[in-house]
């Protein structure tokens, strides 16, 4: 076998001429490169895909306007499967591969949790759109979010419950799994127990779990006005439905990570007329809102979720923070790839640093979720909103001020 070696080698030396004659000897434009990670299959698919096609839209956007002083935005994206051990291996390898000069994602917390120490490690911003747990952005200054935290999520639910709805006895079923549901539980009791309600009784199952009977008999015997699920779409939906089988006829309340189209999907009948607190409501007359609905759908053929809005949000403040450095041609150039001198991996360090400094700089950035400032903790605070699930889709009720 060992004409094999000097066989691939002559079949390299004849792809050199055919190399040649199509690249021309010409270097392939510059770029610069983000790195999105994200459920893009799984049980909170609708998640990472609203993300993608968020961000999708506005590096479109960017692009077409002549991207960051010239140079075109490349994203590249990697499915999770929505599992936290996949999340770390997804960041692993954009990092290892493509160079980002930013990452974007996830959505659950718990992914966001597994892969920012890596990016804060390597000197890489991330930007999460929509993980509300406060413990993400407590991983390093390099670690940011453009959404509003749980401590304020959960606090909404709750007064929205007890002011609004005049609910006083309610039972929580919380995936413990999940770092977003654990932490949305205990700030709902922290609210609920302070305005004077009484939490009836408190469940607890795992993301995988799709018989939910038993926790479900346990806290209807306690006789709940409400049941608070914070979880995400997919269990939801079956715990509403296995709640009505058990005879449950009182309201479910939720939080953001009920946002999917896939929710009435799954809980039919069983959810509509449900509550939950969200970033964004589809029927805010707002003309940015309705702006941005409509661009969306043009190019999606669907309106988008909270998902979708804040993914197009989170790119969109990552790119604002690059014009700025970019302003900097030395930094200009460090940011991108394929220059014809490539930047050191010390200048291209710097220029990671100068967009961290630029993204903990965003203040009153117009956003389709509501204006963004960035604050000293790498958070955003803005309003919540609670809508009702419908047959037609979730309809706003009221919005709740930080
Ligand atoms: N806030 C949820 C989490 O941190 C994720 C989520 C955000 C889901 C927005 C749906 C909509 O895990």
């Amino acid at each position: 076998m060992r004409f094999l070696p000097l066989l691939s080698s002559l079949a390299g030396l004849a792809l050199l001429p055919l190399l040649g004659a199509c690249g021309g000897g010409e270097a392939l434009p510059k770029e610069i490169v983000v790195g999105q990670y994200g459920s893009l299959t799984g049980a909170q698919a609708t998640f990472g895909i609203s993300t993608r096609n968020g961000i999708e839209l506005a590096t479109d956007e960017l692009n077409a306007a002549g991207g960051i002083g010239g140079v075109k935005v490349r994203m590249v994206v990697e499915d999770d499967q929505g599992k936290p051990e996949e999340a770390a291996t997804a960041v692993s390898k954009i990092i290892s591969q493509d160079r980002p000069v930013a990452v974007l994602g996830e959505v659950a917390s718990t992914n966001s949790l597994a892969a920012a120490p890596l990016l804060q490690t390597n000197g890489i911003p991330m930007i999460s759109p929509s993980s509300t747990n406060p413990k993400v952005t407590e991983q390093g200054d390099f670690i940011f979010r453009v959404c509003f935290i749980d401590p304020f999520q959960g606090g909404a639910v709750a007064k929205f419950a007890y002011n609004s709805k005049g609910l006083r006895n309610v039972g929580i079923l919380k995936a413990v799994d999940a770092d977003y549901a654990v932490g949305l539980a205990q700030f709902f009791t922290d609210t609920f127990t302070k305005l004077g309600g009484t939490i009836a009784g408190e469940e607890a199952y795992k993301l995988s779990d799709v018989d939910f009977k038993a926790q479900l008999t346990s806290l209807l015997a306690k006789n709940p006005d409400a049941l608070f699920i914070p979880g995400y779409y997919t269990d939801v939906g079956l715990i509403a439905r296995q709640a009505r089988d058990l005879g449950f006829k009182g309201p479910f309340l939720g939080g953001d990570g009920w946002d999917s189209s896939e929710l009435t999907k799954i809980g039919g009948d069983a959810i509509i007329g449900s509550f939950f607190t969200n970033h964004y409501a589809v029927d805010d007359p707002n003309p940015v809102v309705q702006g941005f609905i409509e661009k969306y759908n043009a190019k999606f053929h669907e309106k988008p979720d909270g998902l979708a809005a804040l993914g197009y949000d989170s790119a969109r403040v990552l790119y604002g923070a690059m014009a700025e450095v970019a302003k900097d041609p030395k930094m200009a150039d460090a940011l991108s790839d394929r220059s014809s001198v490539p930047a050191t991996e010390d200048a291209r360090k710097a220029a990671r640093a100068a967009l961290r400094d630029a993204i903990a700089k965003t203040a009153g950035f117009g956003g389709v979720t509501g204006t963004i400032s960035i604050d000293a903790q790498r958070n955003a605070q803005k309003p919540a909103v609670v809508v009702q699930v419908t047959a037609e889709g979730n309809k706003f009720v009221e919005s709740i001020a930080p």
